[in-house]
């Protein structure tokens, strides 16, 4: 089956083709239109700037993807679009365009949510993709969730924030010590920076920064964002504010800030706190068959090798989305897009787009 796909939910528009069959799902072409330059002059999205943005985009990219797959409009044989949750105006671009295009060709039609395809992701261009029962981590500018997925199309939330998110927390922090939006790509390298220093280590600096001395006695002290309520749940708020209120009193007291190690200790926190609750996850959920991780921040170096070595010390398999797939793309939209269609999801012309999470 050759499934057409689109995204447009925040600050990327993008297509992709697909070709599926069973559990095997190949990318023939993922095009991505980023409007980073665009809302980094305002320090983050503007959503009317956005919806503007995708309407420009999307039929060249729909041409462009296409073109690349080798395959003509009449080849395609599902089309799939993220409908929520995500910005209203922007995800409305792709959601009509969509189905304007399935209903005038005739082409089934289904809506997925933006974060079942992002944990979809790890089914593409493998041979071995993960297989329900599994546990899901969601990790991106909006959410910071844990999943127990039965079905790929049925999800039950177990863990998430009461705040803040992950990626959005970098974001936040980021912007306060000058690192463009979106600030986690940039935190990722700074906080690798503190690590070096503060372990002497080019090499398995995460590990040995618990007993370097620059951790010890260092003076970046910050709360964990793993609540410790016996709940898989995370808060944000007070790693934030804790953060703020460290950089402000470097700032009034005129102190030099060290941003990478700052960067360093900020990171190591989020990290720990992650592999804390998934860890608990594994325990509760003994029958799961895998953990998938993916959204934007499953591209932070540290994060990806902590978990992994959670992943080993559990004998858990652990799925990782490829760099280029765990980003906002238009390929993970069509990979959900493939089992919702197969579980007998349909949309028709009367299909809307929604802000808010389906699970
Ligand atoms: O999934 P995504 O592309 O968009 C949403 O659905 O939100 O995630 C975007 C988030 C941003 O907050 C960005 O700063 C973060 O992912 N991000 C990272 C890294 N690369 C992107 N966070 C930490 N480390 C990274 N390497
Ligand atoms: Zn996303």
């Amino acid at each position: 089956m050759k499934i057409l796909s689109f995204e447009s939910s925040c600050d990327e528009t993008a297509v992709a083709v697909l070709l599926a069959e069973d559990e095997q799902i190949r990318v023939l072409s993922n095009t991505v239109a980023t409007q980073i330059d665009i809302h980094r002059l305002y320090g983050g999205v503007v959503p009317e700037i956005a919806s503007r943005a995708h309407i420009d985009a999307i039929s060249a990219l729909t041409y462009e993807a296409l073109r690349e797959s080798g395959y003509t409009l009449s080849d395609i044989d599902l089309v799939a679009v993220t409908a929520n949750p995500g910005l209203i105006g922007a995800l409305l671009v792709a959601v009509n365009f969509a189905k304007s295009l399935a209903v005038a060709n005739g082409i089934p039609l289904v809506p997925v949510d933006h974060i079942k395809g992002h944990i979809a992701a790890a089914y593409l261009n493998t041979e071995t993709p993960p297989k329900p029962p599994f546990l899901a981590l969601a990790l991106s500018g909006g959410h910071t969730s844990i999943y127990r997925v039965d079905t790929y199309t049925d999800y039950k939330v177990i863990g998430e924030t009461r705040d803040d998110a992950i990626g959005e927390s970098f974001d936040k922090i980021g912007r306060m010590i000058d690192i463009p939006y979106p600030a986690g790509k940039g935190f990722d390298a700074l906080a690798k920076e503190g690590f070096i220093r503060a372990t002497g280590k080019t090499e398995g600096f995460y590990l040995a920064y618990k007993k370097a001395k620059l951790y010890r006695g260092g003076d970046f002290v910050l709360p964990s964002p793993a609540l410790n309520d016996g709940t898989l749940d995370f808060s944000f708020s007070g790693l934030k504010t804790a953060a703020i209120n460290l950089l402000h009193r470097y700032e009034q007291k005129g102190l030099p800030l060290d941003r990478a190690l700052f960067a360093a200790r900020y990171t190591y926190e989020v990290c720990e706190a992650v592999a804390k609750k998934i860890s608990l996850a594994i325990d509760a959920h003994p029958d799961v068959s895998a953990l998938v991780v993916a959204g934007g921040v499953a591209a932070n170096s540290h994060l990806r090798e902590v978990l992994s070595r959670v992943a080993k010390k559990k004998g858990i398999p652990l799925h990782i989305p490829a760099l280029s797939l765990c980003g906002d793309n238009a390929a993970m939209i069509g990979a959900q897009g493939y089992h919702e269609y197969k579980n007998g999801k349909r949309a028709d012309s009367t299909l809307n787009a929604s802000a808010l999470d389906s699970i």
